[in-house]
């Protein structure tokens, strides 16, 4: 399966208790990490070259050194568990499995930027998510790693788990420092970034839950050992969140750099297309990035296999490639709609675009309804040019990236597979899977 290093030992007994986690090793590296400078732990953090795990991929040291000093002023450190991404569903299992791990990592992460404050900003949905972190909180009070004097090292953090209400704008990280202070989530105009004026207008550095839970393994075995495992700049493991046609769906730690057909096809991970079906395409992470056909998830434009990694996937900008994302990876079979695919996609994007900036709050709603066109079977080639017009006049012109992440998919979806567009442009109404239509719909079938 290759190194693991934080969904290891979820067999033991009890690892998500804070005995259970000490019992693997757990809450070591908090006594190291006390024991050092903040600027060291920071450069640890560096060296490993261990980038952001929410999405972007930024490098996570950086972002930490970006963070304002104004003296007598408060930092925090806030974690992203809002997770709202179709197809991905790592952190949660992370923090049901073992909460410990990623309150860890915050104390210590915490203590780097000079945060006396922290939260968790968790999806509201996720409740049963939410009571395991205060339980797992509790305990780190009881045990002395929360509150005052930390193992009296003179440090103090207070942690907090907050809910959300459930709004994907929330996990973009200013939208969710507007909700964290009791407003509407709409996300912010940077400059000026978190790490200058964020939560309260306070330098603050918000990191996902999977980030943050690699910091106390790069503590204790250093920023260089972490560097060694991945392959070049996509150094750690990643949780790779699999889900759609495989045999064996569910929450996978790699290494970076495993080639994504072993990935798909190995009995080690997804164990290949269930009912002895083809692969047709892969969203690789999370339902944001382009889709891409079976040839080239499989290899690169340049005939190379393409590897799980920050670089190897985006290999070819988006003519050719995708992103590995959040690490949401769907599988497609042979006998997938991609037209109904991206018409579910689009409902989404519509329904959680917060209105802010027109493009979005109307080309989402546009792009719903000449998708839904093709789905009811009345769709015009025409329909085929105005959905990509209206994807190029989101992209680049929101305040946030839910305009992309709405206007991605999109454009793959023809870029790859125009030929089922028109598919449905001919054959109309025979293309109606009455079904799922009224599924969908909640309709009674007549
Ligand atoms: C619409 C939208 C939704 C997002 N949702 C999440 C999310 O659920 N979890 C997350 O960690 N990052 C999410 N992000 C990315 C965050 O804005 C931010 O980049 C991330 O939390 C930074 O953490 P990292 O550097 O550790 O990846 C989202 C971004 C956008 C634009």
């Amino acid at each position: 399966m290759g190194r693991q290093i934080l969904i290891n030992d979820l067999d033991k007994e009890g690892v998500n208790t804070l005995s259970g986690y000490k019992a693997i090793g757990g809450y070591t590296a908090i006594e190291k990490a006390l024991k050092m400078k903040p600027e060291e732990i920071v450069e640890e953090v560096k060296k490993s070259g261990l980038r952001g795990r929410g999405g972007a991929g930024f490098p996570a040291g950086m972002k930490w050194s970006f963070i304002a000093k104004p003296p007598g002023v408060p930092r925090y450190l806030v974690c992203n568990a809002d997770e709202s991404e179709p197809g991905t569903f790592k952190d949660r299992f992370l923090m049901e499995k073992k909460p410990h791990i990623l309150i860890e990592g915050m104390i210590i992460s915490s203590f780097a930027l000079g945060a006396n404050t922290s939260y968790i900003y968790i999806r509201g949905e996720m409740m049963y998510v939410f009571h395991i972190l205060e339980k797992a909180i509790q305990e780190a009070y009881d045990a002395g790693y929360l509150g005052k004097n930390i193992l009296g090292s003179g440090y103090d953090l207070d942690l907090h788990v907050h809910c959300g209400g459930g709004a994907y704008i929330c996990g973009e990280e200013t939208g969710l420092i507007e909700s964290l202070e009791g407003k509407r989530g709409n996300p912010r105009i940077k400059p000026p970034f978190p790490a200058v004026v964020g939560l309260y207008g306070c330098p603050t550095v918000v990191n996902n839950v999977e980030t943050l839970a690699n910091v106390p393994w790069i503590v204790n075995n250093s920023g260089d050992e972490y560097a060694k495992i991945g392959i070049g700049k996509s150094t750690g493991t990643k949780l790779i969140s699999a889900s759609g046609h495989i045999n064996k769906p569910g929450v996978y730690e790699i290494e970076l750099g495993v080639p994504v057909e072993e990935f798909i096809f190995s009995d080690k991970y997804c164990g290949g297309i269930r009912n002895g079906k083809k692969l047709k395409a892969v969203v690789a992470g999370g339902s944001s990035v382009p889709i891409l056909p079976t040839e080239l998830i499989l290899k690169t434009a340049k005939g190379e296999p393409r590897l799980m990694s920050y670089e190897s996937l985006s290999d070819g900008g988006f003519q050719t490639g995708t992103m590995l994302g959040s690490g949401g990876f769907i599988v497609m079979d042979e006998d997938t709609s991609i037209v109904k695919n991206l018409w579910n996609f689009t409902r989404f994007y519509h329904h959680e675009s917060c209105g802010q900036c027109s493009p979005c709050r109307e080309g989402t709603g546009w792009m719903e309804k000449v998708l839904h066109k093709f789905i009811e079977g009345h769709a015009q080639t025409k329909d085929i040019d105005l959905l990509w017009d209206i994807q190029r006049k989101i992209e680049g012109k929101t305040i946030c990236p839910l305009g992309e992440a709405a206007a991605w998919p999109v454009a793959a979806a023809i870029r790859h597979f125009r030929s089922e567009f028109e598919e449905y442009v001919h054959q109309g109404k025979n293309m109606i899977d009455v079904k799922h239509y009224y599924r969908l719909n909640n309709l009674q079938e007549a």
